[in-house]
């Protein structure tokens, strides 16, 4: 008994120790987490929470290198369990503790003292929870998107970071792709002169993930909930309950970049509108003719734009558009007074420099003149993995914070400025597209704070 309690007291110690080098960090992070709770081996200790299609993707990510060690993985599903077991003894890597057994079981993962860093990637709905006890249990956070589902969601989690201290990452990968990295490097190379309008989204079909009854390789069927696999279990749900932008941090992650969000500008202010909701249930019609799933009222229109102001005078269109048949784009535009890239047809034009006027140059060129220093360095690495390679350079950009202790590239503020656009537009069609004043999480410091994302070629 005694042990236990000298055990625990020890622990309660360390732990006051860190709350209190966090508590000096929280005013702006200069100081992070350090020493008790980190392994002196060198490696990251990871723990996983959801481990299911995309978990997995991250734990691919952490068995292709030898800095980090997959301490524990959580899950509802056996299934998941089972394929994630697999994957880690195919690596020939030792097995991780599971926790499973209910939707709590998470909390027995982060009661563990020898883990640094927690991969949330469960449903969106568990997120905000999860994210919130890990920050509490000095666990540095990477959560895939979305951070939440309420405007304060949002602020939980802000205020949960800036109180214990703990930085908060969201895995938000096209960031890193190798034309987004390029134009980022033009950017600030002033290619485009001033930036002056943006676009961005997530136009993605997803009618085959969101109708998934596991039998095919690639998901299909007309089934979702319990009749559902993978994302069909629980992300169709919101295209019956939700209408607004579902998903907007693959276009706004980029853009945010690209004009300083939080460095220096902000968003101020949105608008969204939805159309009607017709291809989920049409989609469902095609493939079972009289199927009830086709007769579902789906509230979640089929395109929602949402458009925000800036507070450095641009403008930012986002399009989440996933029920329609039709090729993947994110729809990056870029456009200021000197020059245009604009993604779906590989196309840019750099005023006087562009081999003719007013003719859209082929991107490959340019990519290939401009590519990042990033990419130039760690492309080879980051060959094989998720998303044509997105994934490795995220999840490295998480896993050099953790080991360096300092704060992630994209932090708290960047996270949940990306992600509240969903609650945000949500309410903005709900009130007959009313605008919605975007929240400065920041607290005033985006006039101060600079943008250090992907400065150079060291991992960030
Ligand atoms: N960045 C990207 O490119 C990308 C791609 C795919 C998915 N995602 C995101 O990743 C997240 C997960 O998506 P997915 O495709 O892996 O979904 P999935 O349904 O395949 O996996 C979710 C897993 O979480 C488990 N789970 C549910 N509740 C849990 C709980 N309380 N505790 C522990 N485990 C729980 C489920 O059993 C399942 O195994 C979502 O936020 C999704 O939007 C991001």
């Amino acid at each position: 008994m005694a042990v236990i309690y000298t055990q625990q007291l020890k622990l309660n110690m360390e732990r006051r120790d860190f709350i209190k080098n966090s508590a000096i960090a929280a005013a702006g992070f200069a100081i992070l987490p350090s020493g008790s709770l980190f392994a002196d081996t060198g490696k990251v200790r990871l723990g996983y929470i959801g481990v299911g299609m995309r978990g997995r993707v991250h734990i691919g990510s952490a068995l292709l290198r030898d800095d980090v060690e997959i301490v524990a993985i959580c899950d509802t599903q056996e299934d998941s369990l089972k394929h994630c077991r697999e994957q880690i003894a195919k690596a020939g890597k030792p097995a991780a503790q599971e926790y499973t057994g209910g939707l709590d079981a998470y909390k027995k993962l982060l009661d563990r003292k020898d883990i640094d860093a927690v991969i949330i990637s469960t449903p969106w709905q568990f997120h905000r929870d999860q994210a919130v006890d890990a920050m509490k249990a000095g666990k540095y956070v990477g959560c895939e998107v979305i951070a939440g589902l309420t405007v304060q969601d949002h602020w939980d989690i802000v205020n949960t970071s800036e109180k214990t201290g703990v930085p908060y990452m969201t895995l938000e990968n096209v960031c890193y792709r190798r034309d987004v990295l390029a134009v980022l490097n033009m950017v600030r190379q002033g290619l485009f002169g001033e930036l002056v309008h943006l676009e961005g989204g997530y136009q993605h079909d997803l009618r085959n993930v969101l109708f998934n009854d596991g039998k095919q390789a690639y998901g299909g069927g007309v089934k979702f909930g319990k009749e559902g696999y993978s994302e069909a279990q629980w992300r169709t749900q919101f295209n019956i309950d939700r209408d607004g932008d579902l998903y907007p941090t693959h276009g706004a992650g980029p853009v945010m970049q690209y004009i300083d969000i939080n460095r220096g500008n902000r968003f101020t202010n949105l608008v969204s509108f939805s159309s009607k909701a017709r291809g989920l249930a049409a989609y469902v019609e095609e493939l079972s003719p009289g199927h009830p799933n086709a007769k579902i009222n789906y509230k979640e229109g089929d395109v929602v734009t949402t458009m925000l102001n800036c507070a450095n005078g641009e403008t930012v269109l986002l399009t989440h558009d996933t029920h329609l048949p039709r090729p993947y784009s994110i729809g990056f535009r870029v456009q200021g007074t000197k020059g245009i890239w604009m993604d779906v047809a590989k196309s840019i034009y750099i005023e006087h420099q562009s081999k003719k006027d007013d003719q859209w140059d082929s991107t490959k060129e340019w990519f290939e003149k401009y590519d990042h220093p990033l990419w130039k360095k760690y492309g080879s690495n980051a060959k094989g993995a998720g998303h044509g390679g997105i994934d490795w350079f995220v999840f490295n950009a998480f896993v050099k914070a953790v080991k360096e202790k300092k704060q992630t590239p994209i932090d708290v503020y960047d996270s949940v400025t990306m992600s509240v656009i969903s609650p945000l537009s949500e309410k903005s069609i709900k009130e007959g597209n009313k605008p919605q004043e975007v929240p400065d999480f920041t607290r005033g410091k985006w006039k101060t704070r600079k943008n250090t994302f992907a400065l150079d070629d060291s991992g960030y």
